[in-house]
């Protein structure tokens, strides 16, 4: 962030040559930008891979005909089969508990070739739970007594929005199918969001909306030349990526 009083005038792009300059180490820069900063990472190396489209569910609509109306029409077509599993929403102490449990990661975070950040028990307390900025509601589904896996979400009820911040599993693969109904619970008509970078496993049942096809935030890469990398980052699809990995407020 530069102060709007001295913008235009290359700061960015000095603190970006700042960064390159000091992070020594580091394989690669992601973020996403926007229209005002895209120019300055761009003449700095960044390349720009592709958009992060949302993918969306309808929960229910409150008026016929309406885009809610249409949408959980599709919604209901393309839904996997009705979980079988309980979750519910849990507050902020019992998901201390359960992160200071010994728990198992599950295998797709860890997809094949996909880079994505390593959520363990540290770097989740920092990101859901102390985290300064934000609030998150959060979500637990318990297939079994020794495997559960949890939704980050946070709740835009002005927009009839449920975001998906990130979904993991913990012995059990991540579903986001297995939270419809206590989203439906906090928000009967809300539309549930995320991004199509997650696994098509973990988001069965959210698609594309066809009116924002190839809509969505610009996603950046840079690497470092000399650091060879184990993937290539330049295809999305190399990318296991959240909006929690994303987006820091
Ligand atoms: C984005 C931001 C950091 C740019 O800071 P800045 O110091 O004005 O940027 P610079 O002067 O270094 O400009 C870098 C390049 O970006 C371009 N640029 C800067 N502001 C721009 C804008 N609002 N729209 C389009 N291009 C812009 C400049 O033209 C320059 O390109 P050039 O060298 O080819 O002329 C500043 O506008 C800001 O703080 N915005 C609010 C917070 C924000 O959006 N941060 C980025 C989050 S990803």
């Amino acid at each position: 962030m530069v102060h709007p009083s001295f913008r235009g005038q290359g700061i960015f792009t000095r603190l970006l040559d700042f960064g390159l300059e000091h992070f020594t180490g580091l394989d690669l820069f992601f973020n996403f930008a926007n229209p005002a900063s895209a120019a300055g990472f761009a003449k700095r190396g960044w390349r720009f891979l592709a958009p992060l489209e949302d993918r969306v569910c309808q929960l229910g609509y409150d008026s016929i005909p309406s885009r809610a109306s249409l949408l959980w029409i599709w919604s209901l077509i393309v839904r996997p089969t009705r979980s079988p599993y309980p979750s519910r929403r849990i507050a902020a102490d019992e998901l201390a508990t359960r992160l200071s449990e010994d728990i198992r990661f599950s295998a797709p975070i860890t997809s094949p070739g996909r880079a994505a950040v390593i959520r363990d028990k540290a770097y989740l307390r920092w990101r859901y739970l102390n985290h300064p900025f934000n609030t998150y509601d959060y979500y637990i589904c318990e297939p079994t007594p020794d495997s559960f896996s949890l939704a980050i979400c946070r709740s835009r009820a002005c927009a009839g929005r449920i975001e998906v911040i990130d979904a993991i599993g913990f012995g059990v693969p991540p579903r986001l199918a297995d939270w419809l109904e206590p989203w439906a619970a906090a928000d009967p008509t809300a539309t549930v969001v995320t991004w199509h970078t997650l696994p098509s496993q973990v988001r069965a049942g959210f698609f594309g909306n066809p009116l924002r096809r190839g809509q969505g935030r610009p996603f950046l890469v840079r690497d470092f030349p000399g650091r060879p990398l184990p993937f290539s980052p330049w295809d999305l699809a190399n990318w296991y990526l959240t909006r929690g990995d994303l987006e820091i407020t």
